[in-house]
């Protein structure tokens, strides 16, 4: 069976919900038309309501950035997976920025992974290296380890899609290559059929991010590893978005 691919749309702390309405409103008609590849928008948590609506009878997904791990209580300004549950089909886990200005750990996205898995959500797992591991030689070591502890415990991840984001490539306009991205999410791959078996690793969607764009989306897409793309920066501009979106069904339509 051939993996659909997976375009996500990280927007960040970016737009006010306003903003976000008439972002949707730019990129809804043309979006929903293309076939063949998975949509997902990921607004911001208070925008989430508004755009629920807005795609409601189309093929486009919505994704939270975050969620915290308990279903409810006392935890005051944090968003739970029942919450997000009714909302979105997916939602970003361990992002890069979570990891470094917020201090998560593998252990505290482990637990997010099994609430998302719990309530049905799909877990978009993002795991990296910074450019000082790159240097020193250590990114299969860091990123096999960021897959293991995220995925520790964890019985049969239905739904999960991995997201490898080198840290030295998100938001800097240097992504990696096509080739060099590839070899890391081959041996992610294979991480994962050591835990969850063959098949399984062959089902499971690995996306790229780190600096995407409609220049060099193809240089990724056409990388047997390389399952879609999780887009930070050209998410926000309507036409650049649809873009990605067109040449991924393009190119993977082969
Ligand atoms: P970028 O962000 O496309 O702006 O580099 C990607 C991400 O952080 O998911």
């Amino acid at each position: 069976m051939p993996r659909l691919p997976i375009i996500a749309g990280n927007w960040k702390m970016n737009t006010t919900p306003h903003q976000a309405v008439a972002l949707v409103g730019e990129m809804l008609a043309e979006l929903d038309e293309v076939r063949g590849v998975e949509k997902v928008l990921c607004p911001p948590f208070v925008s989430l309501g508004a755009i629920e609506r807005l795609i409601q009878g189309t093929s486009i997904k919505l994704g939270a950035q975050n969620m915290y791990f308990e279903e409810k209580g006392a935890y005051t300004g944090e968003v739970s997976p029942p919450m997000l549950a009714e909302l979105c089909q997916y939602v970003i886990l361990g992002h890069s920025e979570r990891r470094h200005h917020f201090g998560e750990t593998d252990e505290l996205i482990n637990q997010k992974v099994k609430a998302a898995l719990a309530f049905g959500l799909n877990p978009i797992l993002c795991v990296g290296e910074t450019l000082a591991e790159n240097e020193a030689g250590r990114t299969v070591e860091v990123v096999t380890g960021q897959v293991r502890g995220c995925l520790a415990g964890i019985e049969w991840p239905q739904g999960l899609v991995i997201a490898y984001e080198p840290v030295w490539a998100i938001g800097t306009g240097r992504a990696a290559s096509g080739p060099q991205a590839n070899a890391i999410m081959g041996i992610i791959r294979d991480t994962v059929a050591q835990l969850y078996g063959q098949a399984f690793a062959e089902g499971l969607r690995i996306q790229y991010g780190g600096s995407v764009t409609s220049a060099n989306i193809g240089e990724f897409i056409e990388q047997p590893h390389i399952d879609g793309a999780l887009v930070g920066g050209a998410s926000l501009q309507a036409a650049e978005f649809i873009d990605i979106v067109r040449q991924t069904a393009t190119l993977k339509r082969g």
